[in-house]
């Protein structure tokens, strides 16, 4: 919640989709809210056994390529903090994974299987920007998801909501800056008429201070 800079009280009442819902916890918190929310995600069409395999997998996975990146320069104990925080937002994921599969839908960017508008909010976090390539400060080492898809992947998210936060706006390697695709992306929407701007994050990772905003565009037409 504090990635996007919401609150619970703002979700209630309304649709929310969080496109992808990876193995994360927000949907766990939102049922526990009482907030009307699904995740959609490629990875759903595994089993919940798999799921929890790959989800432990990737959290040793992170850690590890965490110690070795000196430009983080975090205490053991920060690490033990974070480790206990994804392993805890696992266990949540997977318990609201098996109890109310009807709330994590399989699914893929750039095309949604939802209905025009069928959600008020649309939450993406941590896939667009971030897995662009490393030299535009992506993850990826190839351009498997380049300008083209950001922008018809963007155009879904606002296909089905009304309104979509992004986040981060960050580069997430390399030299402190937005990520180059984040203007051209806006520039693209705000001259089809919708409502561009950066709310700034109430979160932090990794020692991401500047640009710590998510991308905000709410339909116009
Ligand atoms: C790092 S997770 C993000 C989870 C969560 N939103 C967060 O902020 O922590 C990225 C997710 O993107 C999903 N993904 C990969 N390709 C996708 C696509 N084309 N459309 C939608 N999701 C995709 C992956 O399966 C993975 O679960």
């Amino acid at each position: 919640m504090d990635m996007y800079a919401l609150d619970a009280d703002a979700l209630r009442g309304k649709r929310v989709l969080d496109c992808p819902g990876g193995p994360s916890g927000l949907v766990a918190g939102a049922i526990e809210r009482d907030i009307n929310m699904v995740a959609v995600d490629p990875q759903y069409s595994e089993t919940a056994e798999t799921l929890a395999r790959r989800g432990a997998d990737d959290i040793k996975l992170t850690i590890n390529k965490a110690r070795k990146d000196p430009s983080l320069r975090m205490e053991d104990s920060e690490y033990a903090v974070f480790e206990q925080e994804k392993q805890n937002a696992l266990a949540a994921f997977m318990q609201a994974y098996r109890v109310h599969p009807e709330r994590f839908v399989v699914g893929s960017l750039p095309e949604l299987p939802f209905e025009n508008g069928a959600f008020d909010l649309v939450l993406s976090g941590h896939l667009l920007f971030v897995y662009a390539p490393r030299s535009l400060g992506g993850i990826m080492k190839s351009e498997l998801f380049d300008l083209d898809f950001h922008i018809a992947a963007v155009r879904e998210l606002i296909r089905v909501g009304k309104e979509v936060r992004i986040f981060p706006t960050y580069a997430f390697t390399g030299e402190v800056r937005r990520q180059p695709w984040v203007e051209p992306v806006s520039e693209i929407f705000r001259r089809e008429g919708h409502e561009v701007s950066f709310i700034p994050s109430r979160w932090q990772q990794q020692g991401h201070v500047d640009f710590n905003d998510s991308l905000r565009i709410v339909r116009g037409v």
